[in-house]
């Protein structure tokens, strides 16, 4: 197989795309690593026909309504139940212990894409009897990507890869507990999401929201320079509780971030950490 061809996006255009967001759209794409940013736009360009990245910027000027079909196609929403399953099963069995004696427990998912974590979290929590003390907060910045979230509806080709993650976690259950397949389409249990918020949110430009026992945010942090990483996981720390909980993706690092130490792993494979008591 040969490479795929994109169109070349030239500093200039780029600057120019940037300055659009920010000016018509209020979002800021600056320190989204340049060269998945770049790879990303130019295959939208290519899908389109489009002749370059000054038309996607003519377009991008001239119609406000393309934008949440436009941030749908350059986010990358690939997402699974029970993601990486070894990664649910120590939060299971030695992150949620820390927390699950709290009041309360508020949790936020940051880059929730179309909502399998947060199907994956809730299932987790009703599967330890800490659902009912539960508030979730789902935020993504794609529009599109949170409608399926709160559909929890998926086509029928996910269903296998999905079951065979769930049942890595939960080795005694079966996904028919929670989901359903109807012709060609996976239906979760809508109770599911009794206690989750889905709400628009972007990371970067829109401060935070209260604060949090728990704060997953995994495969974003991979899209964004090492300088937004830091400003990002310090925004993040900042909403966490004491002994707070924070999961970033299995391939992702805390390395370029300062407030790493203001944590402390439980499980440095897994990347789950928590957030030290201050002096
Ligand atoms: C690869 S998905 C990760 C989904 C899920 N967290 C997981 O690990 O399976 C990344 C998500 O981050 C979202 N995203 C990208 N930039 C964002 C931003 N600035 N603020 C909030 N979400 C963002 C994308 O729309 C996408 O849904």
């Amino acid at each position: 197989m040969f490479p795929e061809v994109l169109p070349e996006i030239s500093d200039s255009d780029l600057e120019h795309f940037f300055q659009i967001m920010l000016s018509q759209y209020g979002m800021d794409f600056r320190g989204y690593a340049t060269s998945s940013l770049k790879r990303r736009l130019g295959t939208v360009i290519k899908r389109y026909g489009l002749t370059g990245m000054a038309v996607l910027n003519q377009r991008l000027v001239t119609n406000p309504d393309y934008i949440d079909y436009f941030i749908n196609e350059i986010t990358v929403s690939t997402t699974e139940l029970f993601r990486d399953p070894s990664a649910w099963i120590a939060l299971r069995s030695q992150g949620l212990p820390l927390v699950q004696h709290r009041p309360q427990l508020r949790i936020w998912h940051v880059g929730a894409s179309t909502g399998e974590e947060v199907l994956s979290m809730a299932i987790l929590l009703k599967e330890t009897g800490l659902y009912e003390k539960a508030e979730i907060f789902a935020t993504d910045i794609d529009r599109r990507s949170l409608e399926q979230a709160r559909r929890a509806v998926y086509p029928l080709r996910v269903y296998k890869g999905y079951e065979q993650n769930f049942i890595q976690v939960f080795p005694h259950l079966s996904l028919e507990k929670y989901a359903h397949v109807e012709v060609n389409q996976v239906f979760f249990d809508p109770s599911l999401l009794d206690r989750v918020r889905f709400l628009q949110h972007n990371i970067v430009t829109e401060g935070t929201f209260g604060e949090f026992e728990v704060i997953l945010c995994r495969n974003l942090l991979i899209y964004f320079t090492p300088a937004l990483q830091n400003q990002v996981v310090t925004r993040l720390v900042d909403s966490l509780t004491e002994g707070g909980l924070l999961m970033i993706g299995t391939k992702e690092s805390l390395f370029w971030c300062e407030s790493a130490r203001r944590l402390s792993p439980v499980n440095e494979v897994e990347r789950i950490y928590r957030k030290r008591s201050s002096p």
